[in-house]
């Protein structure tokens, strides 16, 4: 049987932090900065003003980021970071778990991921999901049960490519807010969507730009889903 969304599912926002061109890192994995340092700060409010964010395996694998949203003042509440981790691959040496202090942490992983590999700290949490239709990676949908039923009424999706295509591909993205920077990374660079699978134009989701505003050298555009305003 297909898993079902809870009627009030937590809102989605995808933030994007791309070259003009749309490349989050160099092939290589470099990503640190593309955008400057105005935009950087934007986003710790954003964090701030949701109850979770999440990420990827791969980029944890790759910039080991804390997460936490760093305001001056500091946030009242952490948001939940959330990994989408199915085969187990974040080492306990991660930053997400030194920084158990500063806010909580949720790991999405297969139901039947062995949780030895992890500390067992408070703050940390561990939602057992089944592998997505079609997918050996866990299920967005029973992700986003999971995020609910921990209180989330708010979930900003903070890449990479390939996580963020997933949640596209699934119907879940609200909101997006792009941080475009002036500079081009090529097409050798990792794209900030994976493969999304269109065979038709018609068939593209499609948002209407809310706002665009200069921030320093970058752009900052919010888009909000067709439908949706
Ligand atoms: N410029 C920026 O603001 C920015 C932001 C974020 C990342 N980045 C860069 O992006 C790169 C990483 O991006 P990436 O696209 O390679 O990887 P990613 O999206 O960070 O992580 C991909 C991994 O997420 C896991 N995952 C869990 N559930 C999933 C699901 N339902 N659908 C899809 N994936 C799922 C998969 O591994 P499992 O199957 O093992 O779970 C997958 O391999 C890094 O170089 C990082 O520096 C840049």
């Amino acid at each position: 049987m297909s898993a079902t969304l809870p009627a009030s599912r937590p809102s989605v926002t995808l933030k994007l932090a791309t070259s003009l061109d749309g490349r989050i890192a160099l092939a290589s994995g470099e990503s640190k900065w593309i955008t400057g340092e105005a935009a950087r700060a934007e986003v710790h409010h954003l964090r701030a003003a949701h109850d979770a964010v999440i990420v990827g395996s791969e980029t944890v694998l790759a910039d080991d980021p804390e997460l936490t949203a760093r305001t001056n003042p500091m946030p009242t509440k952490q948001p939940l970071r959330v990994v989408a981790d199915s085969r187990g691959r974040v080492p306990a040496s991660a930053k997400l778990f030194s920084t158990l202090e500063m806010g909580p942490v949720a790991i999405a992983t297969l139901e039947t991921m062995d949780l030895e590999r992890w500390p067992s700290a408070q703050g940390l949490q561990f939602w057992m999901l089944p592998a997505g239709e079609g997918s050996s990676s866990v299920s967005l949908v029973e992700m986003m049960n999971s995020a609910q039923r921990a209180g989330v009424t708010s979930m900003m999706v903070e890449g990479g490519g390939q996580l963020a295509a997933a949640f596209i591909r699934a119907g879940l993205v609200d909101r997006i807010e792009w941080f475009r920077a002036p500079i081009l990374l090529g097409g050798d660079a990792r794209p900030c969507l994976g493969g999304l699978g269109l065979e038709k134009l018609a068939l593209a989701p499609t948002y209407e730009r809310t706002s665009v505003r200069e921030i320093g050298p970058d752009l900052w555009e919010s888009y909000l889903r067709k439908g949706k305003m």
